[in-house]
C-alpha cells in the first residue's frame, strides 16, 4: 500500500471519516495528518462548480464555465482528437477552479430514445462511446484532475432511477452496458468512476460484488476509486465491501459511524477499509499535487472557438434535397423560429452549465454573407398555438428566397430525472412548419435536441440540418454550416426509426415499479433495425456532405482493414468510413452488423488516400455465459466498411481461428434471440437467457413500506396521512403545469416524487437519520404516534451526537 505510513497513523475513526463526504461538494480532510480534501464537481460537458448554495439538480447558479455542445452532439464528431481536446480544455477550467475531480463523461448506453438523460449521453452502440469518452478522459486527465465516468452502470432510465431493478442477462450486460465502461478504464485509465443510483439484477450497483468486485477490479483491473451517485448510497458498508471510496455528499458522519461499528462487531475487516483509504489517498494526492503546482488561466476566447469547432464537427445534415445547402451568397433569408433568438444549446439537471457567453443566430446573421430580411418567432416556446405568431411568420416567408426554420424540444422536455413521453415535437412547431411550406417550398429547417424525434414532417422542408444541444458556440457553427464555410461531417451516434413503436425496447421501457427487463437483449439500436429488417428514417452512422467520397481496394488481413478512399466531390471535406462486423456462425446468436472500428479523415477534392483500421481486441469476441469469459468463434467472418450502418461500401470475408467455446445456447429455445426479432420476448425464452429467476415487475402493494420505497408508494400506504400527502404531490404537479412553472413541476417529480425514504436521509446532508426515517415509515405504515414519538426521540439522539 503506498500509504501505509500515513494510514498507520490515523485512527479508526479518522479512516472511516474519509469514506463519505465534508459537504455537498468536498471530501473529508483530516487536518492533523496534512490530509487535503477533494473538490469535486459536474461534469460532463462543461463545469459546474458551485461557489456558494450547492445542489445536484442544476438550480443554483455556477461560476461561468464554457459550455462545450453535449455528448449527444459531439458523438456524432466520431473525432477523438477532438474529444481529447474538449477534454483538455476541461481539465484546464478544473484546475483553474481548483477543481479536483470532473464528474464526467456520462457513457450509458442509449437503450431507448426516450430515456430524459441521452442527451448527456454519447451513444446506442458501446464501441463508439467508449473510444470517444476514453479520449476526453485523456484530455481531461492530462491536466492533472481526475475525470470520473459515470453511472455505472445500466442507469438507462430515469424513472425511478434510485430504486429501479435493472433485470440483464450476462451478456449483454458485458457487451453493450459494460464496454464502454471497460474502454474507459483500459482505454481511458479513469481515476475515478461514479456508481449509479439503481439496481442490477438484485443489487444496489455500488454494493453489486459481481458488478464492483468480479468485473470492475478482478477482470479489469481497476485500481482508481469508485465514488457513489448524489444520495446513491443505500448501504454503507457493503458499498465498502464491494470496494467504494466515497460516499457522496456527507451523511452528518452517519454513515461513518456505521463503518467503525461494522469493523468493531466483526462484520468487515479493517483492511478493507485500509485498501480504501490507500486508494482515496492516491486520488486526493494526486489531484492536488496537479492543483498545487499549476496556476492556469483559462484562454475563454479559445475555448469559445474550440466549442465552435466541436460543434462544426458535430452538426449532421440529415436532408439536402435539390442541393438546397449550402446557401449561395446574397440569398435572400428569411429566420423563423424562437430558437434562433435563444438558442436550445444544452440540457437540464446537473450538467447545466452557466456559459462564459451565449452565441445567438440572430445576433451573427446581420454580418454574413446572406441577405437577412428578417426574423419571425414562429411558434411559443413551450407549447400552445399562436394564430397570430404563425401569420407574421408567414408573412416574412413570403418575401424570401428560402426560409431558415429553427425547431427542436424546450429545454424542459430533455431532463435529468424525466424520461420523455413521447419522441414528437410540440405540435404548435409542426403547424408552424405546415403554414410555411404553403407559401414558401425552400424550407431548411435547424433542429435542436439532444436525442432522437420522430419526423413524419420531414417531406415539408427541403433541407434538414441537426444541430443537435451544441453549446455555448452553437449558433457560428449552424451559420458557417448553411453557408457552405464548414462542409458538414457529422454522422448519427444513434438511429432515428420512424416511429417509436418501431423501437426493441418500447414494451420494457421504462420500468414502472419495481424492475425493469432488458428482454431485448443485444439487440439495442441499429443492432435491432438491422438484423430485424426494421427500416429507418435515418440509419446508425449516417450524415451528408457537401462533397462525395468513393470507397475501394479493400485488403484485409489478420490484425487490420485497408482500403482507399478519395473525394470525387467539388469541395473539400470529412468522411467518417465505419468498419462493421458479421459473425461467422449461427449456433452464437449475433446482431447483423456490430461497429468495430472507425476513422474520421479529412480529404482534399480529388485527394485519394489509404486508411488502415486495426482489428483490435473487440474485434471478434463475444461473451460465452457458459465459459464465463469472452470467446472468439472460428469461422469466416464478414468485414464490411461502411460511410453508415446502411450504406456498405466494401465487403469481404476473412477466416479466423478462435477459442471455440462450447456454445451454451439451445437454439430452439431462443428464436427471438436468433432471428432479432426481440420486441416482444416471452416470459418463457427471457427466462432461459437470463438464467436467474427475474423478481416481479410490480411494487408489492400489500407488504409495509421500507427504506427503498419511494415517496410515490405512498399512494397505497396504510396511513392515510400518507395517501394524502401524496396526493398533494400529484396536485402539485398539476398545478405547477398548468400556472407554466414546468420546471418546479419536474422538479417535484425528480426530487420528491422518485426519492425513496433512504434518500431523505443521505440528501439533506446529516438533518436527518436514518432512525428518524425509520419514525417516519412507521408513521407512513400507519403508526401515526409511536412513529412521531420515535421520529423526534431519534432526532434528540442526533443533535447529541453532533455535539
Ligand atoms: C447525477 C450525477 C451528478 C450528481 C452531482 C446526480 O443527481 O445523477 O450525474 O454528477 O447528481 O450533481
Amino acid at each position: 500500500m503506498k500509504y501505509k505510513e500515513i494510514i498507520d497513523q490515523m485512527t479508526l475513526e479518522e479512516k472511516a471519516s474519509l469514506m463519505s463526504g465534508k459537504d455537498f461538494w468536498q471530501s473529508q480532510d483530516i487536518p492533523r495528518l496534512n490530509i487535503p480534501n477533494l473538490f469535486l464537481s459536474d461534469g460532463p460537458h462543461g463545469l459546474r462548480k458551485q461557489a456558494v448554495a450547492a445542489d445536484h439538480l442544476g438550480l443554483n447558479e455556477s461560476l461561468p464555465a464554457t459550455c462545450f455542445p453535449t455528448a449527444a452532439t459531439l458523438a456524432n464528431s466520431w473525432n477523438e482528437d477532438l474529444g481529447e481536446q474538449i477534454g483538455q480544455a476541461l481539465g484546464e477550467e478544473a484546475l483553474s477552479q481548483k477543481v479536483n475531480v470532473l464528474l464526467g463523461p456520462g457513457i450509458n448506453i442509449k437503450r431507448n430514445p426516450l430515456c430524459g438523460r441521452n442527451f448527456e449521453y454519447f451513444s446506442e452502440d458501446p464501441y463508439l462511446a467508449g473510444k470517444l469518452s476514453s479520449s476526453m478522459i485523456r484530455g481531461i486527465q492530462s491536466q492533472g484532475v481526475s475525470a470520473c465516468v459515470k453511472h455505472f452502470s445500466v442507469n438507462n432510465q430515469e424513472m425511478n432511477r434510485m430504486t429501479i431493478d435493472t433485470i440483464v442477462d450476462e451478456r449483454t450486460l458485458r457487451e453493450i452496458y459494460l464496454t464502454a465502461f471497460e474502454m474507459a478504464v483500459k482505454e481511458g485509465q479513469v481515476k475515478s468512476l461514479m456508481s449509479s443510483y439503481n439496481k442490477l439484477n438484485g443489487f444496489y450497483t455500488n454494493e453489486n460484488l459481481h458488478l464492483m468486485q468480479d468485473i470492475l477490479r478482478i477482470d479489469w483491473n481497476y485500481d482508481g476509486c469508485v465514488i457513489t451517485d448524489w444520495g446513491g448510497s443505500n448501504d454503507r458498508v457493503e458499498g465498502l465491501r464491494a470496494g467504494n471510496e466515497l460516499e457522496m455528499p456527507t451523511t452528518g458522519g452517519e454513515t461513518d459511524r456505521d463503518i467503525v461499528l461494522a469493523i468493531k462487531e466483526g462484520k468487515i475487516e479493517e483492511s478493507i477499509l485500509d485498501e480504501a483509504v490507500n486508494r482515496l489517498l492516491t486520488l486526493t494526492y494526486d489531484t492536488n499535487k496537479a492543483l498545487s503546482d499549476r496556476d492556469v488561466t483559462v484562454d475563454i476566447e479559445q475555448h469559445h472557438k474550440l466549442a465552435q469547432t466541436a460543434a462544426e464537427e458535430s452538426i449532421v445534415l440529415l436532408k439536402n434535397e435539390g442541393d438546397i445547402l449550402p446557401l449561395k451568397e446574397n440569398t435572400s433569408v428569411a429566420v423563423i423560429g424562437d430558437f434562433a433568438d435563444v438558442p436550445r444549446y444544452q440540457g437540464a439537471g446537473s450538467s447545466i452549465v452557466n456559459p462564459t457567453k451565449l452565441d445567438s443566430f440572430l445576433d451573427l446573421i446581420p454580418s454574413s454573407s446572406l441577405n437577412y430580411v428578417g426574423y419571425a418567432r414562429g411558434f411559443k416556446r413551450y407549447g400552445g398555438t399562436s394564430n397570430a405568431l404563425i401569420r407574421k411568420a408567414c408573412q416574412l416567408a413570403k418575401k424570401a428566397d428560402k426560409v431558415i426554420l429553427f425547431i427542436g424540444l424546450d429545454e424542459y422536455s430533455e431532463v435529468e430525472g424525466l424520461d420523455r413521453p413521447n419522441m414528437k415535437l410540440p405540435q404548435n412547431q409542426i403547424d408552424l412548419l405546415h403554414e410555411l411550406s404553403q407559401v414558401n417550398k425552400n424550407i431548411i429547417i435547424v433542429l435542436s435536441s439532444g436525442s432522437a424525434v420522430e419526423m413524419p414532417w420531414i417531406n415539408k422542408a427541403s433541407g434538414v440540418l441537426h444541430a443537435y444541444l451544441s453549446g455555448q458556440a452553437g449558433a457560428g457553427a449552424i451559420l458557417n454550416v448553411i453557408t457552405g464555410q464548414v462542409n458538414p461531417s457529422g454522422k448519427l451516434a444513434e438511429s432515428y426509426p420512424f416511429q417509436y413503436e418501431d423501437v426493441s425496447s418500447r414494451s420494457n421501457f421504462p420500468g414502472m415499479e419495481n424492475s425493469v427487463e432488458y428482454r431485448e437483449g443485444l439487440f439495442v439500436g441499429y443492432r435491432y433495425y438491422d438484423t430485424s429488417n426494421t427500416p429507418v428514417l435515418f440509419p446508425f452512422g449516417y450524415g451528408l456532405s457537401y462533397t462525395q467520397f468513393k470507397y475501394e481496394d479493400l485488403k484485409l488481413s489478420q490484425t487490420s482493414v485497408s482500403f482507399t478512399l478519395s473525394n470525387t466531390g467539388l469541395v473539400k471535406g470529412s468522411e467518417i468510413s465505419q468498419l462493421y462486423i458479421k459473425g461467422p456462425s449461427d449456433q452464437i446468436f449475433r446482431p447483423s452488423k456490430e461497429l468495430k472500428g472507425f476513422s474520421k479523415n479529412h480529404l482534399e477534392p480529388g485527394q485519394s488516400i489509404n486508411i488502415t483500421i486495426p482489428l483490435d481486441d473487440k474485434a471478434f469476441r463475444y461473451f460465452n455465459v457458459k465459459t464465463q469469459t469472452w470467446e472468439i468463434e472460428s469461422g469466416s467472418y464478414t468485414i464490411m466498411i461502411g460511410s453508415s450502418s446502411a450504406d456498405i461500401q466494401l465487403l469481404d470475408k476473412i477466416e479466423i481461428t478462435g477459442t471455440d467455446a462450447p456454445s451454451p445456447y439451445k437454439k430452439e429455445n431462443l428464436p427471438s434471440y436468433f432471428n432479432g426479432k426481440v420486441a416482444n420476448v416471452g416470459d418463457a425464452e427471457y427466462e432461459e437467457l437470463l438464467i436467474e429467476p427475474r423478481p416481479d415487475t410490480l411494487w408489492n402493494r400489500k407488504k409495509a413500506l421500507g427504506y427503498n420505497d419511494t415517496i410515490a408508494q405512498c399512494q397505497y400506504a396504510k396511513s392515510w396521512v400518507a395517501r394524502l400527502s401524496f396526493r398533494l404531490i400529484i396536485f402539485a404537479h398539476w398545478f405547477l403545469k398548468c400556472i407554466g412553472q414546468r420546471a418546479t413541476a419536474n422538479l417535484i417529480i425528480m426530487s420528491v416524487y422518485h426519492m425513496p425514504f433512504r434518500g431523505i436521509a443521505r440528501m439533506t446532508g446529516g438533518i436527518f437519520s436514518l432512525p428518524m426515517i425509520d419514525g417516519l415509515l412507521m408513521v407512513v405504515n400507519g403508526h401515526f404516534f409511536k412513529g412521531f414519538n420515535h421520529f423526534f426521540k431519534e432526532k434528540k439522539k442526533l443533535k447529541k451526537a453532533h455535539k
